[in-house]
Parts: C-alpha cells; sequence; structure tokens
C-alpha cells in the first residue's frame, strides 16, 4: 500500500515544557541524578550543590520509595545510599543539606535506629538507606563512602513558541502512527499533550487519540511518521497525529 502526503496543516503555539536533564528522573516536582562514585557525606553535599542541587531527602513513602528503586535500579548488587539529613549540630535533630535548610520531617528508621547516643565510640550522625535492610533508614558516621543521588526541583516551566505539523492523506483523512507509543495518558488537547511530548527527551511526535466520552489520549511516539514503516500509519477518524 502506497499512502500519499498532500497537505500538512500547521499549527503553532506556546507549549509549556518542563524537563530535568537527560540522566536525570523525575518525580513530583524534583529532579534526580545519581552520580557514579561513592562519597562522604560531606562530598556527596558539595558535589550536589555544585550542580545546583542538594543530597536527596525523602519527604513522603513514595518519595523514599521511589529514590530506593531509582538507585537499585541502577547500582544493583551493594552499596548503601546517602540522604540529605544529619544531625552533627544538636543530637536529634536532623537538618537538610541544601540552600534552603530547615529541618528532615520523613523518618522510616530500620529496627534499632537511630542508634547514635551516650556511650558510642564514635558520633554517627548521618543517615543512609540500608542495603541490607530493604532501604530503611540507619544513622552512620558521616566520613562512610556511600553512593549519592541528588535532587533540584523541576526548571521552571519557559513557554517556547513551537509549531505543529499535522499530516492527513489524499482524501483528508486522519491518521495515527502505531506500534511506536512509549507512554500514554489522558490530556485536555494538543497543547498539554505537545507540552508533555517536548517534556521527554525520547518523544518524537504524538497521537491524539478519541477516548472515552469527552476524554481524549495523548500517546507519545518515538519516531516520527516519516520513520515508522507504513503498516504501521494507520487511517482512523478518531485520531489524529502531530510532529513539531
Ligand atoms: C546508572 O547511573 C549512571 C550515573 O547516572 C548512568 O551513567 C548509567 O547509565 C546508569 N545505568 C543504568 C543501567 O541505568
Ligand atoms: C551536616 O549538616 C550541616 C548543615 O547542613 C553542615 O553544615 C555540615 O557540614 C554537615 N556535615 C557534617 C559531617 O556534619
Ligand atoms: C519505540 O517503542 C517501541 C514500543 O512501543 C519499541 O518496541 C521500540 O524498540 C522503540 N524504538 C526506539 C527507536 O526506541
Amino acid at each position: 500500500m502506497k499512502l500519499l502526503w498532500l497537505n500538512a496543516a500547521i499549527m503553532c503555539a506556546y507549549f509549556h515544557a518542563e524537563a530535568c536533564q537527560p540522566g536525570q528522573q523525575r518525580f513530583g516536582g524534583s529532579c534526580y541524578q545519581l552520580l557514579t562514585e561513592r562519597m562522604t557525606w560531606n562530598q556527596g553535599d558539595a558535589a550536589c550543590s555544585e550542580m545546583g542541587a542538594a543530597l536527596a531527602v525523602p519527604d513522603s513513602l513514595e518519595e523514599h520509595q521511589f529514590i530506593w528503586e531509582m538507585f537499585t535500579g541502577n547500582v544493583t548488587t551493594k552499596g548503601n545510599l546517602w540522604i540529605g539529613c544529619n544531625d552533627s549540630a544538636e543530637e536529634g535533630k536532623w537538618m537538610r543539606s541544601g540552600d534552603e535548610g530547615g529541618e528532615c520531617n520523613y523518618f522510616s528508621w530500620a529496627p534499632e535506629q537511630p542508634s547514635d547516643g551516650e556511650g558510642q565510640p564514635f558520633a554517627q550522625d548521618c543517615i543512609d538507606l540500608w542495603r541490607r535492610l530493604s532501604g530503611f533508614m540507619d544513622d552512620v558516621k558521616c566520613g562512610n563512602s556511600l553512593f549519592v543521588i541528588c535532587e533540584s526541583p523541576v526548571p521552571f516551566a519557559v513557554p517556547t513558541m513551537s509549531c505543529l505539523q499535522r499530516y492527513a492523506d489524499a482524501r483528508s483523512s486522519s491518521h495515527c502512527l502505531n506500534g511506536h507509543v512509549m507512554e500514554d495518558f489522558s490530556a485536555e488537547g494538543v497543547i498539554a499533550c505537545g507540552s508533555a511530548c517536548r517534556d521527554k527527551p525520547r518523544c518524537r511526535s504524538f497521537n491524539l487519540r478519541r477516548g472515552g466520552p469527552g476524554e481524549m489520549i495523548c500517546q507519545l511516539n518515538n519516531i516520527t511518521r516519516n520513520e515508522a514503516d507504513v503498516k504501521n500509519i494507520r487511517l482512523d477518524s478518531g485520531c489524529k497525529y502531530f510532529e513539531f
């Protein structure tokens, strides 16, 4: 089958993409980056600070799970992970890494932790996520050499003007690109879907598909129409294909 691409409708609009840097992962309003070397708590704090970030601090069970899975998904066999809390200044008062400071207020300690206090041979003033206990928290010596994840706010979304092309075939029928969807979710419309595509470094084009009543499904594709096999381009009156 041969499709003839006769016309392309162009539409320009402001897209509000907010994105983490390549190599970072996003959770909620933050970007997270795993560093490749082990270091002391202070070295980790300094390395993150240099990137405009702070040592990651979990503030909820969900964030704790995200950080732990991000870490163990990469460093699969051994090693513990610093989080950005220490109580060097005042025992039991856990202060955060980073310029904003303030206290750490979410804790999920391993059994019998924290163990610092009177009668210890050395201070254990920094918190790590302990692999042997599935990522629960432990207070340890700040000079230990552990892995580090840095956390920074997702950069402020700058609206950028971009143009979209919507292709139609010879009979002006709608079509979509199938088989290369890397993510799909419901979206309000073409701007929201286009912004989501702009957010994802690997997104090359997108489909906007009619879902249930009043619902639009945004599908982010990892290739463009021209790179795809013709068999993956399907005429479909309930679906529109776009690329930047
Ligand atoms: C692990 O993290 C490092 C540092 O961020 C990165 O260079 C590497 O590609 C990651 N590896 C995997 C398997 O995710
Ligand atoms: C502990 O945290 C404080 C405040 O963030 C910081 O000044 C200090 O260098 C940190 N490190 C150690 C090892 O106490
Ligand atoms: C694009 O995503 C599909 C799954 O939808 C996958 O099979 C394919 O390998 C991906 N291609 C590229 C270039 O990433």
